[in-house]
C-alpha cells in the first residue's frame, strides 16, 4: 500500500486561551482525561498512519518529548519532533513537515481538532486517489469562524474556499484533517502572507481547486476545535460524554 505520512500542528501562541496557555502550549491542556494533542494522534493511529511528525513551538516544545516520547505508548511505529518559530501560520508550520514527508503523501491534522468517529475510510480513498488534495468538511451552525466551501451547481465539486467569510456561502467548514500529495511543498513555496500576517491553508487548498485537484468528503459524528474558551469547554463536554476511553 502507498506510504501515506502524518503531520500534527501543535504551535502557536494559542492567545485565544490566556491566561490558560501563558506557562504551557495549548495542545498540552487537558481535554476530559488526556491532553489535547492525543486525540489528532489517535486520529491518525486509527486511520493507520502511524509514522507521525509532531511541528511544534513556543517555551514549552521539550514539553512534548517529556509527554509523547517514542510514541509507542499511543500506537505510533515512528515519532519525529520540528520546531515552528514564531506564528507563521498552518502552511508555515506545514513547511518544515518537506523532509520528513520525503516524496510521499500526506494526512495534516490540526492538533486542536477533536472527531467522534474514525476517518479510515477516507484516508483509504485517498490513498488510492492517483494525485491532488482531499479535505474534510463539515456542516456547522457558526461557519463565519472558518475556511468555508463553495459549491457547483451539482453540489459534486468544491469551487473556492473562503476564510472565516463575513458572508458565507454554505454551512459547511473546513475540519483540520487535509490530505495532500507531494506538489504541496510547491505550493506552499509560493503563498503570501494574508492580512493577519500568516501563510494560510485555506490557500493551499484553493490551489488545489484552480487545478482541479480537490476532492472532499463529509465527516460523520462530532466535530470541534478547541481554541477558544467555549471550544475548549465543548471539546471537553464532547470527549467525555461521546468518547468512551
Ligand atoms: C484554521 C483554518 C480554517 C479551518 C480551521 C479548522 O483556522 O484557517 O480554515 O476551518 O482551522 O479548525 P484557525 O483555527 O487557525 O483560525
Amino acid at each position: 500500500m502507498e506510504t501515506v505520512k502524518g503531520v500534527v500542528l501543535a504551535g502557536g501562541l494559542g492567545t485565544r486561551l490566556h491566561p490558560l496557555t501563558s506557562i504551557t502550549n495549548k495542545h498540552l491542556l487537558p481535554v476530559w482525561n488526556k491532553p489535547m494533542i492525543y486525540y489528532p494522534i489517535k486520529t491518525l493511529v486509527d486511520a493507520g498512519v502511524k509514522d507521525v511528525m509532531i511541528v511544534t513551538g513556543g517555551n514549552n516544545a521539550g514539553d512534548f518529548l517529556r509527554l509523547l516520547g517514542d510514541g509507542k505508548e499511543l500506537g505510533l511505529k515512528h515519532i519525529e519532533y520540528a520546531y515552528q518559530k514564531g506564528e507563521g501560520g498552518i502552511a508555515d508550520a506545514l513547511r518544515l513537515a518537506e523532509d520528513f514527508i520525503d516524496g510521499n503523501k500526506s494526512v495534516i491534522v490540526l492538533g486542536d481538532n477533536i472527531i467522534e468517529k474514525p476517518i479510515k475510510r477516507f484516508v483509504d480513498k485517498f490513498r488510492r486517489q492517483d494525485s491532488g488534495a482531499r479535505i474534510l468538511i463539515k456542516k456547522v451552525p457558526d461557519p463565519k469562524r472558518f475556511g468555508v466551501v463553495e459549491f457547483d451547481k451539482s453540489k459534486k465539486r468544491i469551487i473556492k474556499i473562503a476564510e472565516k467569510p463575513k458572508k458565507p456561502k454554505t454551512h459547511y467548514a473546513v475540519t483540520g484533517i487535509y490530505m495532500y500529495d507531494s506538489r504541496v511543498f510547491d505550493i506552499v513555496k509560493k503563498l503570501k502572507p494574508s492580512n493577519r500576517g500568516e501563510l494560510e491553508i485555506t490557500d493551499v487548498n484553493n490551489a488545489y481547486i484552480k487545478h482541479g485537484q480537490m476532492e472532499y468528503d463529509i465527516l460523520s459524528g462530532f466535530w470541534t476545535d478547541s481554541g477558544t474558551f467555549e471550544s475548549l469547554l465543548r471539546a471537553n463536554n464532547l470527549a467525555a460524554n461521546r468518547l468512551s476511553s
